[in-house]
Formats: structure tokens, sequence, C-alpha cells
């Protein structure tokens, strides 16, 4: 066995989030295009063979108990092993904002599956590991594998894409004060729009056929932007106003190609032609967030999920 691991999770944008419909075990049918990005937490596990899991984080007011789910995940993996003697010492180094919108949380408990599978020797193939964490939650299968990816059903089934043009930059901001809890957003979203949602898995199916199959994903490239579709951004925008701050700061930027917020928010981003534009556009405007309690990033597309820290 292995006596440290150390692996990046990075966070995801939604370049598309299309809520389809309600599923029989009420969650949402969805058709969403996910895109990992370059801001990455960072999770240090350590072997210690107590049978104890021990997580520290380096940032305040986030659950290191057994709610988190890279301690949820450990134990899952620890039980399906049947070696309740394995232990882990794992420190949580933040970067991702929490309550984002953008996969902090479920990218974390992802990260902690591939790391304790090394660190305990298990030998689990990444599709097993896949298989375990739509178990935990329904974006984390995604946050092992990365990239581009059409995500189905909850968000947990997943289908090749072409990648993205990975020279594309992304200018992200959130007001670190404000968060949005998802089952909140999907819950305004049931009753302000249940009554349009599609029926029936012909109509599930004709819309995944219709997003498989559109201009902007093959690929995704800056001369045809995608159009940045996200159905829980018209029902958390009208009342989240950092979100209309920043969507409005945001579309002000020069060069920015679409604007939209990610998941169900509250952070937001626009997508530019290349990383530099990013850059230039946000140092430019770097203040106006600023006065405004934003806090803000520019980032790269990354072709892959989590990965060993280099
Ligand atoms: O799967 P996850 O734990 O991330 O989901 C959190 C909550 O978000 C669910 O309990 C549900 O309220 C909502 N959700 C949903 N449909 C989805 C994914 C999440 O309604 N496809």
């Amino acid at each position: 066995m292995t006596a440290t691991v150390r692996v990046l999770a990075p966070a995801k944008i939604n370049l598309h989030l299309e809520v389809l419909g309600l599923r029989a075990d009420g969650f949402h049918e969805l058709a969403m295009v996910m895109q990992s990005i370059d801001l990455a937490d960072e999770l240090i596990c350590d072997n210690t063979a107590d049978g104890q899991i021990h997580l520290s984080c380096d940032v305040e007011g986030l659950s290191t108990g057994g709610d988190n789910l890279i301690t949820r995940a450990a134990e899952l993996l620890r039980s399906r092993s049947g070696f309740n003697e394995l232990g882990a010492s794992i420190q949580l180094k933040k970067k991702i904002p929490i309550g984002a919108g953008l996969a902090g949380g479920s990218s974390d408990g992802a990260a902690a599956l591939v790391a304790l599978n090394i660190l305990w020797g298990l030998g689990h193939a990444p599709a097993d590991l896949e298989v375990m964490a739509a178990e935990l939650g329904s974006d984390m299968p995604f946050c092992i594998r990365g990239g581009t990816q059409l995500c189905f059903g909850r968000g947990e089934q997943l289908e090749p894409c072409s990648p993205a043009d990975q020279a594309m930059g992304i200018v992200l901001v959130k007001d670190p004060s404000v968060s949005v809890s998802t089952p909140w957003a999907y819950g305004e979203c049931r009753r302000l729009r249940g009554a349009s949602y599609l029926e029936g898995d012909a109509a599930f199916a004709e819309r995944r056929q219709g997003l498989r199959a559109s201009d902007w994903l093959n690929p995704l490239r800056p001369d045809t932007p995608p159009p940045l579709q996200n159905d829980l951004q018209t029902v958390v925008a009208p009342q989240t106003a950092s979100v209309r701050t920043a969507l409005a700061l945001l579309e002000a930027l020069p060069g920015q190609l679409r604007v939209a917020m990610s998941g169900s928010g509250p952070s937001c981003f626009a997508l530019f032609a290349n990383r530099e534009q990013a850059d230039q556009a946000l140092e430019a405007h770097r203040s106006s967030f600023e006065q405004a309690g934003l806090a803000c990033w520019s980032c790269s597309m990354q072709p892959e999920g989590v990965k060993l820290a280099p």
C-alpha cells in the first residue's frame, strides 16, 4: 500500500443545462453538457490503517464530519472493500468556492474515491468508481471522467462528445457571501416551470438526440459559441441579486462570446476565444467585480477530471 496520494479535484461549468421533466424517483431528468475547468481543490491522503477516516480542511465553514462527500466516499469505498481496518487522514485544500454551482463538493468526493482506490491498493477500474460515485451524487461520475461530456438522466449518465477547443478562456465570478442550495433551485424550477415539463421517455429521448446533434457541440469552438442554455438560471436569477449583477458585469466584458450561470448558481461565467482575452478582460475590469463584492478568476477548460497532483 502507498503512504500518501495527492489528487486535484477540478470544478466544472455547465455549457448546457436543460431540465426536461420529472422522473419517477423524484429527481429531474436532465440533458446537460458539462466542462471541467482548471480551478481545482487538492486532496492529500495519508494511509493510517487504523480504521478511521479523518478529514481536515483549510477553510472555515465547511463541515468535515460524516456529511461531507469526502467522508461519505471514503466510507463507501471502505465498506465495499470489506477491510474495516483501512484508514486515511485526508487534508482538503479548498480553492473552488462552496455552494457555487461548480460541483466543488462533488469533485472532492470523486477525488476521494480516486485517491483512496490508489492509497488502499483496491484496484477498481475508473468505470467501477463512476458507479460508486453515482450513488453519492448525480454529478460525481462526471467529476471522475471530466473533460467535455454529455450528461443525461439525473446527470450521472455520461456520453462522450467532441472535446472543447482547449484554447478557449473563461472568466468566472461569484459573490462569496451567497450560496444556492441545489434542492431549492430544482424545487423552484418545478414550482415555476413544472406545468411545461416534458413527459414520457420518448419526449426525453428526442431532446437528448437534439442536444447530441447540436452544431455548436461538434466540436465546441469559438467560431460557433454555445448558446449556454441554463434552465435553472431562469428561476434562480430573478430571485438572486448577485446573479443578476454578475451576469450584467460579465456581459460588459470586451470580447466575451456568451455569458451564463453555472449549475444551480450563483457562480456565473463568460466564455472567450482564448485564455489571453479572458485574462485581459478580467484585469481591465477586476475593480468593477470587486466593487460589486464579487470574487473573480480567469480559467481554462481542461480535458480531464480528477487527476494525480503533479
Ligand atoms: O444528486 P445530488 O445529491 O447532487 O442532488 C441534490 C438534490 O438536487 C436532489 O436531492 C434533488 O433535490 C435535486 N436534483 C434533482 N434532479 C437532478 C439532480 C438533483 O431534482 N437530476
